[in-house]
């Protein structure tokens, strides 16, 4: 498959607790299909830097670990979906994170997305990345993001060839205000209460497919790709797979 050409893959959904590897992975998956990465934590980051109203709303919230509140996140993720390079396909990183935003997007799906944009009406892909929660703390306090576009290092399994410099473009890396260990703490709760009921609800409604987020990088993205190609006939087909 042509890397970067938009493949019809339908939506893509990631979950995982925070540390996860859930952007890391979004943006390799985005490449490969050719279809965007729609992170809610990078457009309220962006909100937040550029001052606008919404941005002002959540700046304090996301200072705490704490969920931004669910209507103005879907209201967000609605506006980001009717755009039309997510016709073909879309990942999601970091959305749905609480029961109510996993059935506003069920509805949102069904009433809106297949209806008015895309004829060929396909179920979400879910996938979750697990991880061994003690790696995760290690993972977020080494976290540097590229100022520029995002990219994602780690000081300690996948640093920089040059410390603090970003390898694709130069620019600087930073820490993300919300990687410190009490705020991770409060994020990690969160996760708990509120994110790990969705989970429940894709997997009662038997659409959870889960890899093992402890390998290497590559190796993660490896089982991604095979679920995403083996969409429809996954269930209890690999030894790494299985709600
Ligand atoms: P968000 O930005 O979504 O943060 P998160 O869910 O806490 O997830 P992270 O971005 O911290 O981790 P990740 O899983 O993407 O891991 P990464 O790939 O970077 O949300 C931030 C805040 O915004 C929330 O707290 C909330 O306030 C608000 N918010 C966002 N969405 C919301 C919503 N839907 N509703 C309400 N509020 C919302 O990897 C982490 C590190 O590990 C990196 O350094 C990476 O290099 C490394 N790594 C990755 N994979 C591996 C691997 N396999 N082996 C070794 N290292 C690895």
């Amino acid at each position: 498959m042509a890397e970067g050409t938009a493949v019809n893959v339908g939506p893509i959904i990631l979950l995982g607790p925070p540390g996860a590897g859930k952007g890391t992975q979004a943006k390799r998956i985005a490449e490969r299909y050719g279809i965007p990465q729609i992170s809610t934590g990078d457009i309220l980051r962006s909100n937040v830097q550029r001052g606008s109203e919404l941005g002002l709303q959540a700046k304090a919230i996301m200072a705490r670990g704490e969920l931004v509140p669910d209507d103005l996140v879907c209201n967000m993720v609605a506006a980001r979906l009717r755009e039309a390079d997510c016709v073909p396909g879309f990942i999601l990183d970091g959305f749905p994170r609480t029961a109510a935003q996993a059935g506003w997007l069920d509805a949102f799906l069904e009433h809106e997305f297949f209806d008015n944009l895309h004829a060929d009406k396909c179920l979400p892909i879910v996938i979750r990345i697990d991880v061994d929660y003690n790696r995760l703390l290690q993972r977020l306090t080494g976290r540097r993001t590229c100022l520029a576009n995002g990219h994602i290092y780690n000081v300690y399994s996948q640093p920089p060839r040059v410390a603090d410099v970003c390898d694709v473009d130069g620019s600087q890396l930073v820490t993300r205000n919300d990687d410190r260990e009490e705020v991770i703490r409060e994020r990690l709760k969160a996760y708990d209460l509120q994110t790990r009921p969705v989970a429940e609800y894709y997997q009662q409604k038997g659409r959870l497919v889960s890899v093992n987020g402890d390998l290497p990088v590559e190796q993660v993205t490896g089982q991604m790709y095979w679920v995403i190609e083996h969409h429809g006939a996954v269930e209890g087909m690999s030894p790494f797979y299985g709600g």
